[in-house]
C-alpha cells in the first residue's frame, strides 16, 4: 500500500527537498532535511532541525554540519534569510516574492494547493453503523461525521472510495422484534408458516412502533425472561434461514427503518454510496463456511464453530472469533467476515476503513485476523480507525436528563433552536428572508455539531456542550461560518463598487502569515489523509479563519486609492474564501451566503 502524493508544491515539501539533496550532497541521509513550520514564527517561517541529529551521529560539531548545508541556500531567491539558530537550527524567512508567486499559484490553482495521491485505491469507508430498530444515538454522530469527512477528504485526493452505512439488520435483535410484534399482533400473516398468499405491502409497524417495542422487549430479557429470550433466538435462526414470512416482515422493519435514518443523516449532510446492511452478506456467508473448513480454519467448540485467532505472541488474550452460534444462528462477527467476502466480490478494495467506536476494538481485532488467516485481506488492507466517546459533563457516556441517550433527531432539532435563539442575540440574520434564516440556522446548527466532532481527534473523549459549541467565538463551527460571512460580504461588496480582484503581491506581516496558512492546506491534506484525522483539515480551517480575521483588522480591503493594492487584497480574500469552502466542504459543511 503505498501513500505518496504528487502536486505538492508547498514550501515545507518544497524546502525539505532542497535540504534533502543538500545533506545527501554532504554525505548524510535525505531524511534530515525535513523541514517544518518554525517553533518561532517570530524569527523564522520554516525551520530544520536536520543537523544537530545527523552530527551527533557522526560526532560532528552541528553548526559546522549546519554551515555547509546553508551554503546550498546562498543563491536560493526563494528566501529572504536562512540563518543557523542556536546550538545548529536551520531557520528559513521566505521572501515577499516567493509567497506572492505562491498565492498567485494558489489562485489559479482549481484545487487550491491539494496533492492528489500518487497511485489511486479503492476504499471502502464503512461508517455510520445505524441498526434496524434502536433509534441513533450521540454516539452515532461520531462516527457518521468522522467517516464522512474522511470519505471526502479521500475522495477528493484522488482515490476511489464508497462510503457503507453496514446498515445493523441481520443479527439477534431482529428476532426480538419479530417476537415483539407476533405478541401484539398475531393474526398478522407473518406468523403463520402455513400461509400462501401475498403479504401486505404496507408496514404493520411503524418507525414509533420500532422505537417502542425493542428496548421493551430488550429490557423484559434483560430482566430475566428466559422464555422471551429463547423464543426471539429461534426467531432469529429461522429469519435467516430464510422463514418467508418473517423475511417479509422483517423487510418491512428494514424499509420502515432505513427511510427515517436517511432523513436523520441527510439533516447533518452525510451520505452514503451503499446502504448494504449485515443481511447483504448472508449468500456468502454457507460458502465461506464450506471454504473456512476445508482451510481447516472452522473448528467446533461446544457446540458452535468457531475460528481460532490467537498467536504464539499474543501480549493479551485474543479469544476465538465465533462463527456459528451453539442455535446455529451467524453473529455479528459472521456476517463482518461475511462481508469482507462480499466486498471483495463486488468491488474489490485495496482498503477498507471501519470508523467504528473502539469500544469494539477486540470485535475488529478477532474479525481482521480470521480474514488475514482465510486469505481475504492481506495484512493493512483492513484498517479500524477507531473513535472514542462522546461524555455527558459527569466524563460518562452522554445521556438526557431522564437518563436516555439523546436522540439523534432530537439532537439536530435542538440544535437548531439553540442556534436560532443564538443568532437572534447576536443581532445576525435581521435582513434574511424566513427560508433563508431558517437555511442559516440550520447550517449554523449543523456546522456546530460536526465541527465540535471534527476538531478533536477522533480518540479524544469529549464533553458534549451545546451552549460552548453554538458560540461565534472561539474554535466553533458558527465561528469559520461567521468568518466566511464576512468574506462573502467583502466579495458582494467589491462586485457593487466594481472592484476586481488582480494579482496579489505580498506586503504586510498579516498578508504574510495568512499566505503561509493558505500554503499550508497542502500539508494538513496530507497528514488528515495519512493519519485518518479530519482534526487536522479542521486545525487548518480555524487557522485560516483566524488568519483572515487578523488580515482584515490590519490591511483594509475596499479603501484607499491604490488599486493595485485593492486588487491584490481582494485577490486574497477571493483565494481564502475558495479554500475556506472548500475546507468546510471536506469536513461535510456549507457556509449560508448571509447572516
Ligand atoms: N451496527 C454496529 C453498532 O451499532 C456498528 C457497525 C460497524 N461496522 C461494522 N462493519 N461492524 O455497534
Amino acid at each position: 500500500l503505498t501513500e505518496a502524493f504528487v502536486d505538492s508544491h508547498d514550501f515545507k515539501t518544497q524546502l525539505s527537498e532542497t535540504a534533502g539533496a543538500a545533506f545527501v550532497s554532504e554525505g548524510f541521509e535525505a531524511s534530515a532535511g525535513r523541514v517544518n513550520a518554525s517553533d518561532r514564527p517570530d524569527l523564522a517561517d520554516f525551520q530544520c532541525n536536520g543537523a544537530l541529529a545527523v552530527a551527533k551521529a557522526a560526532k560532528a560539531n552541528p553548526r559546522e554540519v549546519a554551515g555547509k548545508i546553508i551554503s546550498h541556500f546562498s543563491a536560493d531567491d526563494r528566501l529572504k534569510a536562512v540563518d543557523i539558530a542556536g546550538p545548529g537550527f536551520l531557520n528559513f524567512v521566505l521572501s515577499e516574492d516567493a509567497l506572492s508567486q505562491r498565492a498567485n499559484a494558489l489562485a489559479s490553482d482549481a484545487r487550491l494547493g491539494a496533492p492528489k495521491v500518487a497511485a489511486r485505491r479503492k476504499i471502502i469507508i464503512d461508517f455510520g453503523g445505524p441498526n434496524v430498530a434502536k433509534e441513533m444515538h450521540i454516539g452515532h454522530l461520531r462516527t457518521a461525521v468522522i467517516g464522512e469527512s474522511l470519505k471526502r477528504v479521500m475522495r477528493f485526493m484522488g482515490d476511489e472510495v464508497m462510503g457503507d452505512a453496514h446498515f445493523g439488520d441481520w443479527g439477534y435483535q431482529m428476532g426480538l422484534l419479530i417476537v415483539a410484534v407476533s405478541e401484539e399482533q398475531p393474526d398478522l400473516p407473518y406468523f403463520d408458516a402455513a400461509f400462501t398468499g401475498d403479504y401486505p405491502t404496507e408496514a404493520p409497524v411503524s418507525l414509533e412502533d420500532l422505537g417502542r417495542l425493542y428496548p421493551a422487549t430488550a429490557k423484559r430479557v434483560k430482566d430475566g425472561d428466559e422464555a422471551l429470550r429463547d423464543k426471539a433466538k429461534v426467531a432469529t435462526r429461522e429469519l435467516q434461514h430464510g422463514r418467508v414470512g418473517y423475511r417479509a416482515l422483517w423487510q418491512h422493519f428494514v424499509t420502515v427503518s432505513r427511510q427515517a435514518l436517511i432523513r436523520d443523516y441527510g439533516a447533518l449532510n452525510v451520505t452514503f454510496d451503499w446502504w448494504k446492511g449485515e443481511s447483504d452478506a448472508d449468500p456468502y456467508i454457507e460458502p465461506m463456511i464450506v471454504d473456512l473448513k476445508a482451510k481447516g480454519l472452522l473448528v467446533p467448540d461446544q457446540g458452535a464453530q468457531i475460528v481460532r485467532v490467537a498467536r504464539e505472541d499474543d501480549k493479551k488474550d485474543i479469544p476465538p472469533l465465533l462463527v456459528v452460534s451453539s442455535e446455529g444462528s451467524s453473529m455479528y462477527g459472521t456476517t463482518d467476515l461475511a462481508t469482507i467476502v462480499q466486498r471483495n466480490a463486488e468491488f474489490g478494495p485495496d482498503l477498507t476503513l471501519y470508523v467504528v467506536d473502539q469500544r469494539q476494538s477486540a470485535h475488529f481485532e478477532q474479525v481482521y485476523r480470521a480474514a488475514y488467516l482465510a486469505g481475504y485481506a492481506k495484512p493493512g488492507q483492513l484498517e479500524h480507525a477507531a473513535n472514542g466517546t462522546v461524555n455527558g459533563p459527569d466524563g460518562t457516556p452522554f445521556k438526557t436528563r431522564d437518563g436516555g441517550t439523546l436522540k439523534l433527531h432530537d439532537l439536530v432539532s435542538q440544535a437548531v433552536e439553540k442556534a436560532t435563539s443564538r443568532l437572534h442575540e447576536a443581532g445576525l440574520g435581521e435582513g434574511l428572508s424566513e427560508t433563508e434564516f431558517a437555511d442559516t440556522a440550520h447550517k449554523v446548527a449543523v456546522a456546530a455539531l460536526k465541527f465540535a466532532e471534527l476538531s478533536n481527534h477522533r480518540l479524544t473523549n469529549y464533553i458534549f456542550d451545546l451552549d460552548r459549541f453554538m458560540s461565534f467565538e472561539g474554535k466553533t463551527g458558527p465561528y469559520l461560518l461567521y468568518q466566511a460571512v464576512r468574506m462573502k460580504s467583502i466579495l458582494r461588496k467589491a462586485g457593487d463598487q466594481g472592484v476586481s480582484a488582480g494579482a496579489i503581491t505580498v506586503g504586510e506581516p498579516a498578508e504574510r502569515e495568512l499566505v503561509l496558512l493558505l500554503d499550508a492546506f497542502d500539508n494538513a491534506l496530507k497528514e488528515s489523509y495519512l493519519k485518518r484525522a479530519p482534526n487536522l483539515l479542521a486545525d487548518h480551517v480555524y487557522k485560516l479563519a483566524q488568519g483572515f480575521s487578523k488580515f482584515y483588522a490590519n490591511c483594509p480591503v475596499l479603501v484607499g486609492d491604490d488599486a493595485a493594492v485593492k486588487a491584490s487584497r481582494l485577490g486574497l480574500v477571493t483565494l481564502t474564501l475558495k479554500q475556506l469552502e472548500l475546507g468546510l466542504d471536506l469536513m461535510g459543511l456549507s457556509a449560508p451566503e448571509q447572516m
